[in-house]
């Protein structure tokens, strides 16, 4: 099939997919890295692309129903699955098409953190709940769960829940000196990380 007329197919065509569909896919891991890497010997990008595409349209095919974590699958949403296909069949050139394969491998395979947190960088766009721009936008406050908001001189659970979740890695003590009611302590306990706080009031 022609480059050209792959290009025509409705691969960004969202309206073909039902957002409901937006579920975590339990992925044959072991089928897909053979698959992409057979791809990654090819030297033709057309027919790179309709393999994509065929795996883009198909994709309950690399389903499996295994869901004990150390037999071979991986977990990831639909639409960063796809995203990650799309993003393979828009390259203007095969080595663009194969660096972004080798990533997708990368993320199915490989985990890479640093020592600072948990979060996976292989995987970095998965994290849509970690705020990563320089201005914290948040609409409203988290009244979720055991925080009240009778106290008014609390954080939003929101700060401490994001400085734990980029700074911290799982089973760490954090240290609030000003706890006040606690918020730190409550976002801890969800987060995983071991919360110690300090404060007094002045009488
Ligand atoms: C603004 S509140 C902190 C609120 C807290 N972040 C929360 O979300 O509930 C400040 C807290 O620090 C405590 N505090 C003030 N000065 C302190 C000091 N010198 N040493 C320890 N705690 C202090 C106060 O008693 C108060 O509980």
């Amino acid at each position: 099939m022609a480059t050209k007329k792959l290009r025509n197919l409705p691969l960004f065509d969202d309206q073909a997919d039902d957002p409901a569909s937006d579920r975590l896919l339990h992925l044959n891991c072991q089928m897909l890295v053979d698959e992409l890497s057979n791809l990654m010997e090819s030297s033709s990008l057309s027919d790179i692309f309709a393999s994509i595409y065929k795996m883009r349209t198909n994709t309950k095919h690399y389903e499996t129903a295994v869901t004990d974590l150390s037999d071979g699958f991986v977990q990831m949403r639909y639409s960063f699955f796809v995203d990650a296909l799309d993003q393979i069949v828009a390259s203007q050139s095969i080595e663009r098409a194969k660096y972004y394969m080798k990533r997708l491998v990368k993320s199915l395979t490989e985990e890479r953190t640093t020592p600072i947190n948990d979060i996976n960088l292989n995987r970095w766009k998965e994290y849509d709940d970690i705020i990563t721009d320089s201005l914290w936008l948040i609409e409203r406050r988290d009244s979720s769960g055991v925080h009240m908001a009778d106290y008014w001189g609390n954080f939003i659970p929101q700060i401490p829940n994001q400085m734990m979740r980029r700074f911290t890695k799982r089973g760490e003590w954090v240290l609030d000196a000003f706890a006040g009611s606690g918020t730190t302590l409550i976002e801890g306990s969800g987060w995983g990380a071991i919360p110690s706080a300090s404060s007094y009031s002045l009488p």
